[in-house]
């Protein structure tokens, strides 16, 4: 057991609390549920680069791959192909709308089970398909899953962490995504030198592993306080918290989370009482952050890395050694958040990352315009595309210390509970949205719009740091069910909440507001 700690942000009450073993093992199992995203993230790009794969499902692009070499930034331009892709990502949208009501009715750990449970069966479909129906079947089984599991993980991350270290526990989810995404490009470079079909056959089957593991967890994992208080087990809600916080002395926190309920048990439809002005500054980021952060242009990365490197003329083989090498550099980067997110605040790493990303984005559109030019006919030395892959990485880093982990830690912890499931449902609606469309478009992007597309990105980036230097109070270290005084005490966003939402400290917040 370490040491105690007490919350220190003023206007907010201090919990007294220590840091359990058990807090940490329960987020440890917990964060599995990024596991299922991150792998199918990391194996899609790699796949639909197998030639067999390509020869056996879409014989088309496998032809058009082979044969037209004149004009590099069209080469993989296939809209069945990022179908393939983006089918999984529609699913999610729509299955995290559904889950939200069972997050919220059944608990947290329910919903993060039939997302292990839906990934698992649609890992048996793409696993064994004979078809592009089981194979699109399979596709959208697995965004079943995702929308699930994103949809409950994060905001159980939240709930249960201790309000100082909320931020680390709960990029957890983003560790495991991107260790999700590391082991499949792993795989993947070793699969895709197998003769045939098996290759990509254990590249999707093998999906079942990360399915199984938080199907697992989410059956040996209690349920949050909040959660359990909602659903009206307020004995066993006490008894949690107080194991989980290594204290008895829970009787502070657990008022919050009491009022909290009392609150949230008035609205009666979460859906139609996340559009109410008091609720407006939660609409507004739980929509924005997801729509930012697909339009920092990382699934570019993510999902085509290895067909972005064969353009810049790395061998097959090569090209998934680069992807797996941002990949990890990705993951190690991660953990710069982990350890800073509540130390120095949410706000500071959205700003110094969005400042890298963008500079490193101009950089490499810069590189690709001079060296590919419009006509995407030119020719790219050693050395430059090396620089080239060096300010991708650059660009990686300063997306794994911002927007990667605070897009997903943000909009869990900054609503009150009785539209928390709802915001946390828009959050991965809107998340999927995006990167379905940036799946889909991208390629065809790319052809059009050629390096061009690098500072169409960099101009979102651009706006996304104003916008969050200018509307995003601090979070850090706010316990989650007082997140209402830090809304009053913003510049803009105050006018929005009555003051009755908040019934202590908010003049003290307000001289230390941004
Ligand atoms: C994003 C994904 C992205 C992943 C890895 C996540 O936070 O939501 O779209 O692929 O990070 O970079």
């Amino acid at each position: 057991m370490a040491g105690g700690f007490v919350s220190q942000t003023p206007g907010v009450r201090n919990y007294n609390y220590k840091l359990t073993p058990k807090v940490f093992v329960t987020c440890f199992i917990g964060a599995f549920g990024g596991l299922i995203f991150g792998y199918d993230l990391g194996i899609s790009g790699g796949v639909t680069s197998m030639e067999p794969f390509l020869e056996e499902f879409f014989p088309d692009v496998y032809k058009k791959m082979k044969n037209a070499h004149e004009n590099e930034y069209c080469r993989f331009d296939s809209e069945l192909l990022t179908l393939f892709t983006s089918s999984l990502y529609v699913a999610a949208l729509v299955s995290s709308l559904f889950a939200s009501t069972v997050t919220r009715v059944f608990g947290r750990k329910w919903s993060m089970f039939i997302g292990g449970f839906t990934f698992f069966i649609g890992s048996a479909f793409n696993g064994f398909a004979q078809n592009i129906a089981m194979l699109l079947i399979g596709r959208i089984l697995l965004g079943f899953g995702v929308g699930f599991a994103n949809q409950s993980v994060p905001v159980y991350l939240s709930e249960m962490a201790p309000p100082n270290l909320r931020g680390a526990f709960n990029n957890g989810f983003q560790v495991a995504i991107i260790f999700g995404i590391v082991v499949a490009t792993i795989i993947n470079y070793f699969t895709a030198q197998l003769k045939g079909n098996i290759g990509w056959r254990i590249s999707l089957g093998l999906a079942c592993v990360p399915a199984v593991m938080i199907m697992i967890g989410a059956l040996v994992l209690p349920d949050t306080p909040n959660s359990l208080i909602e659903r009206g087990y307020t004995e066993e809600a006490k008894k949690m918290l107080q194991s989980i916080r290594g204290t008895d002395e829970v009787d502070e926190e657990f008022q919050d989370l009491i009022d909290a309920s009392e609150e949230s048990k008035q609205v009666k439809h979460p859906w139609k009482n996340i559009l109410l002005p008091r609720y407006r500054p939660q609409l507004i980021m739980t929509c924005f952050i997801p729509f930012f952060q697909q339009l920092t242009g990382i699934n570019v990365i993510t999902f085509y890395a290895p067909v972005l490197f064969q353009t810049l003329g790395f061998g097959s083989k090569a090209s998934l050694l680069s992807a797996m090498v941002t990949g990890i550099i990705e993951l190690l980067c991660t953990f710069v958040s982990v350890f800073t997110v509540d130390r120095f605040g949410r706000r500071v790493l959205f700003i110094q990352g969005g400042i890298q990303m963008l500079i490193s984005q101009i950089a490499i559109g810069i590189m690709i315009g001079v060296k590919f030019g419009v006509a995407g006919t030119g020719n790219i030395g050693k050395s430059d595309a090396n620089l080239v892959v060096a300010l991708i990485c650059i660009y990686v880093a300063g997306f794994a210390w911002s927007w990667g982990p605070l897009g997903w830690l943000v909009p869990s912890e900054i609503s009150p509970l009785e539209i928390r499931s709802a915001a946390q449902a828009i959050n991965v609606a809107v998340n999927m949205f995006f990167t379905f469309l940036v799946a889909q478009l991208f390629l065809t992007m790319l052809c059009h719009m050629k390096f061009g597309l690098f500072f169409f990105f960099a101009f979102f980036v651009f706006i996304m740091t104003i916008f969050m230097y200018l509307m995003l109070p601090e979070t850090k270290n706010v316990p989650i069910e007082e997140m209402n005084r830090v809304w009053k005490a913003h510049w803009f966003w105050g006018r929005f909440i009555p003051d009755e939402a908040v019934n202590m400290g908010a003049a003290e917040m307000q001289q230390k507001s941004v």
